[in-house]
């Protein structure tokens, strides 16, 4: 890979910046030289070994932001690796699984234009003050009334940096499995423990 990895994001209401840094910080860990920056401030991607671009769900989509830098970069994403990352509040809901499909089928859009190696689904943030529209506002108190969503902050570092961590193995640089079972003593070669 030649150049450093940019992690570039879109966001509403603030909540995406903390996980593409978060993501930026795990790709370092394993060597990989990783750029944080908004979507709005990239001009060129022709440096960028690689790209990691992400944002929020809002009305089943991608930010229209999100997807005109998809439009505008294509014949450059599609030459280097590139990867998703989205946040929704319906990966935060009870039985997140259950929902991981159908919110999937909300990127078919973003892969139509590039196909990414790796597609990150997160819970996001719900704050309802920060929401500008009042329709929106409205139609989540009322999600919120009926047990659906639940305010506050759903952000799950640990799967966010899991999924990083396994980029950068698909990036060719995280070990292929934890050390940590390595360092296991072995067994001792007796009967009972024979495969
Ligand atoms: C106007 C609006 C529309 C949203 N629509 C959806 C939606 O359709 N499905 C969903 O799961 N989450 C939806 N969300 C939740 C956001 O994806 C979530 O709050 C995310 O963390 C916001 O990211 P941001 O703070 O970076 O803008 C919506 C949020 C807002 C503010």
């Amino acid at each position: 890979m030649n150049g450093p990895i940019l992690v570039t994001y879109a966001t509403r209401t603030g909540s995406t910046v903390g996980v593409a840094e978060a993501i930026a910080s795990e790709l370092r860990e394993y060597g990989l030289p990783a750029e944080v920056r908004p979507m709005h401030e990239v001009t060129a991607i022709d440096a960028y070994g690689a790209v990691v671009a992400g944002g929020p769900i809002q009305g089943h989509e991608w930010l229209p932001e999100a997807i005109q830098f998809l439009k505008s970069y294509q014949d450059a994403l599609s030459r280097r690796p590139f990867a998703t990352f989205t946040l929704c509040m319906a990966m935060a809901m009870d039985g997140a699984d259950r929902y991981r499909q159908g919110v999937a089928e909300w990127l078919a859009p973003v892969r139509r234009l590039v196909r990414p190696v790796s597609e990150g689904l997160f819970a996001g943030v719900l704050d309802i003050k920060k929401v500008p529209s009042f329709g929106y506002r409205l139609a989540f108190r009322l999600a919120v009334a009926a047990g659906a969503w639940k305010e506050g902050d759903h952000r799950d570092w640990g799967a966010i940096r899991a999924w990083a961590k396994a980029l950068a193995r698909d990036l060719g640089r995280a070990p292929a499995q934890d050390a940590a079972p390595a360092r296991r003593p072995a067994l001792p070669p007796t009967e009972d423990h024979a495969v």
